[in-house]
């Protein structure tokens, strides 16, 4: 190889790993922090005239936790607070589990985004502890959501302005109960639910009740490479990895992609917040 050659091939193996690097930088960076601002709307039968135009932010997947800066989930807060949703929603996955986990809660929590109308919430399966298998943890971290004025639904129903929101507790935890939850609900009268697993809506009890159903978990599988779907999805329908999908019974679902991570790295994926506007299917 001459000097020529041997400086060319040098430049080429710079370049590719300073490539190689930036993709690295972003990927760790920059993407898990790109939070973007969905805006959907979100059609309800026999929503109440006065919910005409209103909105409703849905904010899952936060993790707060060893592994999701403070500063970033905080900086998330303050721009779901200028947009001064209507009704505030978060499906689940507060916290990642750690043996801080109540403490790191209360601080990042103490100021949450709340609704004009209402707030509420539904538990995730991270939000049960270890192998999701504490209800004594998911039931302590329901308590201090509740005393920053998160309303926490347990297989229960809120009603904000006539809006009926129910409230499915989660399925890895051991918790989902559809029949129950839906035993609550006015079938007559509109209604939305929230759930955290994307799997539950494949599970049987969900008689009576046609609308949508909002969840998370997935992340949108974090990592996305072009054209294929993402290798990592905790669900067993691999189709739900993010975005809208008719469930085709008089169900639709859509699936947030999430603010948070478990380990920091998206591609493709961005972190999302979800503003829906509601009006009359
Ligand atoms: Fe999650």
């Amino acid at each position: 190889m001459n000097v020529i050659t041997r400086r060319r091939v040098l430049r080429a193996s710079l370049a590719a790993a300073a490539a190689g690097l930036g993709v690295g930088l972003y990927t760790w960076q920059v993407e898990p922090h790109w939070l973007e601002i969905v805006r959907r709307r979100l059609p309800v039968r026999g929503l109440p005239e006065a919910l005409r135009g209103r909105t409703l932010a849905q904010l899952t997947d936060i993790h707060v936790g060893p592994r999701v800066s403070d500063a970033y989930v905080l900086e998330t807060f303050a721009r779901v607070k200028s947009l001064s949703p209507d009704i505030v929603v978060y499906t689940g996955d507060f916290t990642s589990y750690s043996a801080d986990v109540y403490a790191h809660a209360e601080r990042v929590y103490a100021d949450p985004p709340r609704g004009r109308l209402g707030t509420c919430g539904i538990l995730g399966n991270h939000d049960y502890g270890p192998n999701w298998a504490h209800p004594e943890i998911a039931a302590r971290l329901a308590d201090r959501l509740q005393a920053v004025g998160i309303r926490v639904l347990r297989n229960e129903v809120a009603e904000v302005a006539g809006l009926q929101i129910a409230g499915m507790d989660d399925l890895w935890g051991r918790q989902f109960d559809p029949v129950r939850t839906l035993a609550a609900v006015d079938h007559r009268r509109a209604a939305i639910v929230l759930s955290h697993n994307p799997d539950t809506v494949d599970r049987s009890g969900w008689t009576g009740y046609q609308g949508w159903v909002l969840s998370g978990h997935t992340h949108g599988g974090q990592c996305k490479p072009p054209l294929l779907p993402p290798p990592l999805l905790p669900v067993e329908n691999r189709r739900y990895t993010c975005g809208e999908f008719d469930v085709s019974d008089g169900r639709m679902l859509y699936i947030s992609r999430g603010v948070g991570h478990l380990l920091q790295v998206r591609i493709n994926v961005r972190p999302e917040v979800t503003l829906f506007e509601l009006e009359r299917a």
